[in-house]
This record gives C-alpha cells, structure tokens and sequence, in this order.
C-alpha cells in the first residue's frame, strides 16, 4: 500500500486492521504528514509501558517514586500549551449560520487550503501513532469509534486511559465500519540530527471540526482537549451534531448515581463550565448526617443522552477514565478522587517532590503543611518563600491528572453499561460570587432550558484566557456546541415536546450556584460534600415531601427543607446564598437580553417569551 510519496516508508500494517478505507486514509495522511516510522497502537500494557518508558527517555515523563505512587508519572508541558484554546477552535461547517456567532468559523476550503501546508511534513523525524478508541462501551449501539492519528506519544498513552483503546476496536470496525478520523500533530517537525525538545508544540494552533464530513485536524498544541481528540472534539463538538441529527443530546455533563437509606436509585446528570466542579459532584462522600446515602460516578465530564422506548432519557458515559483538575483537590473536598489517584496516574503539569511524588496547591490541608522544597511545574526550585514573595504556584491551576475509570471506588457498577441509566435531573451551575441563588428548581421543561441557555459563569483556567470574567456559558457548552447553538436550544426543547407527547414525565431541572461570595470575599457556602443537602432536597422534590417556594426564578428551598445535621450554617447565611437581589438581577436580565440579540438568528420563540414572564416575576 506504500504510495510513492511515502518514500519508502513502510505502513506495515498490522493484520488485525482489515478495513481497506481506513488503511487508505492512514497511508494518505502518512504521505501528508511525512512521518519517520508509523506505530499501530494495539492498547495492550507491554504498548503503555513501553511507550511511557519512551516518554522517560525523551524527558516528556518523569517516573514517580514507585513506592509512593506504583507506575505513574508527571509530564510538565512548554508554558505555552497548558490549556484549551478557545479563540483557535473553529467549526468549519458548510454554512456561517450553522456554526453560530459563538463558534468561530472559517469556509472549509479556505480551512482546508490553510491546514494542508501546515499538515505537510508536519511529524518529520517523529513516530506516527495511529490510535483506534471507542467512545462508549466496545461494540455497544450507542458508542461511536474514531481513530487519532498523532506524532504524540503522551497523546497514545492519555488516550488508553481516557478510552477503550486497542486493537479490539478493529475487530468491531470489520472491512466497513464508520470511525471518525481525528488528525493530531503537534506541529514540531525534526530536521535529520535535531534535537527533540520535552514538549514539543507550535506558537500557531488549529483545532478545527468539519462537522458535515466529522472530521477532526488539530495542529500545535499537545494538550488536553486540543489533543486528545475523543473528548471535546469528537464527543462533544461532532457528538452534538450526531445527536442533532440523529435525537440525541452529547453534553458536558457528570452523571451520578444517588442511594437512599432505603436503597431506591436516582440519576442526576450535572452540567457545570470547564473547572466548576463536575469531577467533585460525581464522586461526592455525603457528609455526617447522611448515613445509609451513597453516590457513585457514572461519568465525571461528558454525558451522551438518548431517549429509549420507555419514554426515559438514558444516559452514557462515552470516556473511560478522568482528566480531571488537580489543584484544590484533597481528602477534604474530594477523597474519592484521591483514593483513585494512588496508583497508575499520568500527572500533567503539578509539582515534583524532593521524594519522587506530586503536589499541588490544596494538598497542605490534608497534610497541615507545605513542604519546605518542590520543583514546580515549569522545572524551577519552589519554596514557600518564593511563593510569598512571587506569587509563583508549584502546580499550574490547570494542572489534571489522567486515571482510569477503574482506579474510582465510587465507581457505579452501571457506569460501563450500554443502555445507561435513566435520568431523574438535570442540574445546570455556573461559578457565579453573586445574583444566582443556591438552588432553584425549573418550573416546567422550557423554563430549565431558559435557564441552562442563560447561564453565567466566571470563567477559569481551563481555557487560555482572561480568568474570572463573567460570561454567557449556555448549557456550559459555549466551547464545545458543535452547530449554532440557537438551534441547539431548539433541539432540547423539541426533545422535551417529543417525550411529553408521548406521555413520558420528563426529569427535572435545577438550577444551582456552589460559588456565592460573602462580603469578605469568601465561599459561603461550604460545598463539596455539603452539596449532598441539596441533592437531598432535589430528592425530596422528587419524591413529592418538599414544598419548595417559589421566587419568581423558580421553586427554591426554604431553610427549614435543608437537612442541616452536622452543618452549622444559620438562616442568614442562607439567606445570604438565596437571596434574589432586585439589582442584581435587573443587571442580570440585560445580560440575557443581550445574549438573545446576539443569538436572534433562530432563537426559539418560547426562550424570549419565558424571559419577558421572568422580567415581569421578578419587578412585580
Ligand atoms: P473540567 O474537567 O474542566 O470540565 O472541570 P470539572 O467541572 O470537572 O471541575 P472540577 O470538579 O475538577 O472542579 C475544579 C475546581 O472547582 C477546583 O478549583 C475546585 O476546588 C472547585 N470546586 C469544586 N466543587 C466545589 C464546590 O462545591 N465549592 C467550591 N467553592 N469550589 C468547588
Ligand atoms: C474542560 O476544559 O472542560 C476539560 C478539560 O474537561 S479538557 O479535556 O482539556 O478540555
Ligand atoms: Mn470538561
């Protein structure tokens, strides 16, 4: 299959690939991209170890102390590659109108004409992996296959833990199945004798999805979401489109499951903005009070949402492990997570410690000190004294650990299932110090959908960027609706028309806020584990034993419905987390008004309807 303009290079293409076009496509990107050697990724551990060892040897991995932390590493990534970059990403669908104003978007020939000489002989010198993964459970209906084809090999091993990766993939593919193929390269080619660098990247980045021909090409960076391709890429940015077309929904979402004492099961899906504490929700510990409660994590980031004949919404988790924030994580606000991190974890961008293991910002209070000595994220010396006096942080506030699935021991045993579990709720929480109240609850469908596609949220250090802004953040989507996100709108709402047509009771909405801000500057609610007392209460309003009040938002808890065994938190306090200030709020409503201009190009009627009943709620 070698084409001349591989110049020799051989494919050497393993016999468990038999899928002609796939085979054909590889062959054509190898005679693009001009690599030295092409690896077809099996998933197997002699292929992890191996690779990860490689990854020691180039200086891209440092091995932890094995006695602290058995086979895992840190990879520190160049300064300039550390997040998701928003501004970089396009949606080069057919038609401007279909991407939306709040995508950015480039006619695909022109993209593709600005991609080809970037892609040509883009991994000369480097290894072409060639990765296949299923998002979803292996040859389930509901999973989707791609393969990412990168010069990374931190990308190969992130993508064995983040998906079921592996030759196992092929044999579902047969001669003609359909896979979405995902470019990556990090954009650094080596001339003859050049020395690698530890991260190797590119000032210019292209993250770029033809949604019409799902596709994916990703130029220049090595990290996150701008490199490991089935998530934001595929299943979020083309999953959406898929769903659109197909009556489903791809979100960005956790799912849990919720026990009570007496053993009755609900499912929460939760969608909260990039580093707003999706990860922690789905693996909460309920706090002293709520003995014989359990949560366990179906998925901590990316819920796909089908409708099954019973009238219920299910839900999947498409990923297979957690690339999850690293600072602020600890005993106290997470121990699950750090129950998983223990073993076989690929840290990215925290701090080294003088024995061999890792440490981020929050750590010093499970241990109630800091230690004297790191080397932080970019290579430097770190001592308390520095941090004082610099402001430098040992680990980068977007600092993520990369760990299975499996390593979870809140883990549900549904979590792998096929047909999902049935959704009760959906929650949408934005990171808002003031306006939006602790909870809220939609009064009906379209007001959940108003809520979720007004959302605000301060934005973090998850995207490259200005940090702590407020911003629109419909449906926590904004980066990640791969189609006009108007139309995404209407697509809820005409899944909630088809489901009650057909007399299906629909889940509810909630509407929540964990980040008010008292007068000192301060979280005044405790959060974490605390967050329990209103899913309680989302339960009691489910099973019909709690009243609520309504606010002219929505329903609301009042003190007395709050569980507060264990909690001293008084009536003010509460009253300083729920309270609707007439201000605030008429600042709010502009800010809404100003999203549906901005988003007036099939804006759905009842969306503009149900904000002008808010307005008039809200002054009366
Ligand atoms: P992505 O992986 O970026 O999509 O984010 P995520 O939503 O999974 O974020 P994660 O759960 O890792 O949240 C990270 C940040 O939110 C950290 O700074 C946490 O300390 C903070 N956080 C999470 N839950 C809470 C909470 O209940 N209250 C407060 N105040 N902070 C929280
Ligand atoms: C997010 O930013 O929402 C993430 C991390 O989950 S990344 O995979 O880098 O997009
Ligand atoms: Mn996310």
């Amino acid at each position: 299959m070698n084409s001349p303009a591989m110049q020799g290079l051989q494919l050497n293409t393993p016999d468990f690939v038999k899928h002609p076009r796939l085979i054909a496509w590889v062959a054509d990107m190898a005679a693009l991209c001009k690599p030295a050697a092409i690896h077809w990724c099996d998933g197997s551990q002699e292929e992890y170890q191996a690779l990860c060892q490689q990854l020691v040897d180039a200086g891209t991995f440092t091995k932890l102390n094995p006695a602290k932390r058995p086979n895992s590493f840190l990879a520190c990534s160049d300064p300039s590659d550390v997040a998701r970059v928003e501004d970089r990403t396009y949606i080069c669908s057919a038609r401007k109108e279909d991407a939306g104003p709040t995508n950015n978007w480039m006619e695909p020939a022109e993209m593709r004409a600005t991609l080809g000489p970037l892609f040509d002989g883009c991994m000369a010198g480097r290894t072409m992996y060639v990765v296949p993964f299923s998002m979803g459970p292996l040859g389930s209906h509901i999973a989707h296959i791609g393969i990412e084809i990168s010069d990374s090999a931190y990308v190969a091993v992130n993508q064995r833990i983040m998906t079921r990766m592996g030759r196992a993939v092929y044999d579902v593919l047969g001669v003609d199945g359909a896979f979405v193929p995902c470019m990556h390269t990090v954009g650094a080619p080596l001339a003859a004798g050049q020395a690698d660098v530890k991260w190797p990247c590119n000032k210019t980045k292209y993250i770029v999805h033809f949604p019409e021909t799902r596709e994916i090409w990703s130029y220049g960076s090595g990290y996150g979401g701008n490199a490991l391709l089935g998530k934001k890429c595929f299943a979020l940015r083309i999953a959406s489109t898929m769903g659109r077309d197909q009556g489903w929904l791809a979100e960005h979402m956790l799912i849990l499951g919720v026990t009570n004492p007496q053993g009755k099961k609900y499912h929460v899906a939760a969608a909260f903005p990039s580093a707003c504490g999706k990860t922690n929700f789905s693996m909460l510990v309920p706090p002293e009070g709520f003995a014989g409660w359990k949560v366990t994590t179906i998925g901590d980031d990316i819920a796909w949402v089908k409708p099954h004949s019973d009238g219920k919404l299910y839900a999947i988790n498409p990923e297979a492990g957690y690339f999850g924030v690293a600072p602020g994580t600890n005993y106290h606000t997470n121990p699950n997570c750090m129950a998983s991190l223990g073993h076989d974890v690929i840290f990215t961008n925290v701090a080294l410690t003088d024995d061999g293991d890792v440490w981020w910002e929050g750590m010093e209070k499970d241990t109630g000190t800091t230690p004297d000595h790191l080397i932080d994220w970019q290579g430097k010396d770190w001592t308390p004294q520095i941090a004082r006096e610099t402001g430098a942080k040992a680990a980068h506030p977007n600092s993520r650990f990369t760990v299975a699935a499996g390593n979870n021991p809140a883990l549900d045993p549904a979590w792998d299932d096929a047909a999902g579990v049935p959704i009760d709720a959906f929650i949408f929480g934005g990171r808002r110090s003031t306006t939006v109240p602790l909870v809220t609850e939609a009064r009906n469908w379209v007001e959940g959908v108003y809520m979720a596609a007004t959302m605000g949220s301060e934005t973090t250090a998850a995207a490259v960027g200005q940090q702590g802004v407020v911003r629109r953040d419909p449906f926590a989507m904004l980066p990640f609706t791969g189609y006009n996100v108007s139309d995404y709108f209407q697509h809820w709402l005409n899944m909630g028309n088809k489901l009650s047509a057909a007399g299906a009771k629909l889940p509810a909405i909630y509407c929540v806020n964990w980040f008010r801000k008292g007068a000192d500057g301060k979280f005044v609610w405790p959060g974490y584990g605390e967050n329990m007392r209103v899913l309680k209460w989302m339960i009691d309003r489910l099973e019909g034993t709690a009243k609520g009040t309504e606010t002219g938002f929505g329903v609301s808890p009042t003190y007395g419905e709050i569980t507060w065994d264990g909690l001293d938190f008084t009536p003010a306090q509460f009253d300083t987390v729920t309270s609707l200030d007439k201000a605030d709020w008429k600042q709010e409503i502009a800010l809404h008004t100003e999203l549906f201009t901005q988003l007036a190009y099939h804006l759905p009627a009842e969306l503009a309807a149900t904000k002008v009943a808010l307005e008039q709620r809200l002054a009366a």
